[in-house]
C-alpha cells in the first residue's frame, strides 16, 4: 500500500472507472447487469454525483487509478436523506492489499462529515470478498433475499450490509 493515496475523483479517472466497472459487469456478480457502459455515461455520473454533494472517491498511485468507490441517498424519499447505498471497487489484479478497506475507511468518514446516519450495501450473497471486507468495517448483514437477482444462468441471493455510524437518538429536525 506505499504510495497509495485516497482524493476525489476526477474526469481524467473515468476511463479506468469506465474499465473497472465493465469489468466487473463482465466477469463477476458484484453488478447485476450485462450492459457495459461508456465514458459518456461515468462522466454523466460523476457529474451527477457531484451536483448533489455526494462524493466519488479514488485510490491511485504513481501508474493511474486503482479503484474508486461512491455513494448516494439510499431511497429517493426525503425520509431517507440520512441513509445512503455505495459501492466500491478495486482493479482487477490489485484485490488483497487493502485498497478496498482505504477506500471504504474514506468514505465512511466522509459519510459522517456530511452528517449521514446509516450506510447500506447490497452485496451478492456468495462475494467472500466484499462481505468480508464489509464485516472487518463493522457492518452485520441485516437481511438476506433469496433469488432476487439473475446472471451467468443461475438466482443471486442479496445479502443487505448495514453500518449505523454515530449514535444519535433522533435526527436534527433542521437536517
Ligand atoms: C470487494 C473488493 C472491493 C475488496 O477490495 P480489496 O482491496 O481486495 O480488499 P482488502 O484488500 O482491503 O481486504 C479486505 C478484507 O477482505 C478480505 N478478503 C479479500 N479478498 C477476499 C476473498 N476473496 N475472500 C475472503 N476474504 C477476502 C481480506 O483478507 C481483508 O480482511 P483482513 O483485513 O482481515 O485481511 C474487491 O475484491 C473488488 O473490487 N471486488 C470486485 C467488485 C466488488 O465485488 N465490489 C463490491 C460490490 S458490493
Amino acid at each position: 500500500m506505499t504510495d497509495v493515496r485516497i482524493r476525489d475523483a476526477e474526469t481524467a479517472d473515468l476511463e479506468t472507472i469506465t474499465a473497472i466497472h465493465n469489468h466487473a459487469v463482465l466477469h463477476t456478480t458484484a453488478i447485476w447487469n450485462e450492459h457495459e457502459i461508456d465514458l459518456a455515461d461515468r462522466v454523466a455520473w460523476l457529474a451527477d454525483r457531484t451536483s448533489r454533494g455526494y462524493p466519488v472517491i479514488v485510490a491511485v498511485d504513481g501508474a493511474g487509478v486503482l479503484g474508486y468507490a461512491s455513494y448516494a441517498q439510499w431511497r429517493p424519499h426525503s425520509g431517507y436523506r440520512h441513509t445512503v447505498e455505495h459501492s466500491v471497487y478495486v482493479l482487477d489484479g490489485q484485490h488483497g492489499r487493502g485498497i478496498g478497506t482505504a477506500l471504504m475507511t474514506a468514505l465512511i468518514e466522509r459519510a459522517r462529515t456530511a452528517g449521514m446516519h446509516a450506510m447500506i450495501a447490497g452485496i451478492e450473497s456468495g462475494n467472500a470478498a466484499s462481505i468480508t471486507l464489509h464485516e472487518r468495517l463493522g457492518f452485520v448483514e441485516v437481511g438476506r433475499m433469496p433469488q432476487v437477482g439473475a446472471k451467468f444462468g443461475r438466482w443471486l441471493d442479496l445479502s443487505m450490509m448495514q453500518l449505523v455510524l454515530d449514535d444519535r437518538p433522533s435526527p436534527n429536525p433542521a437536517a
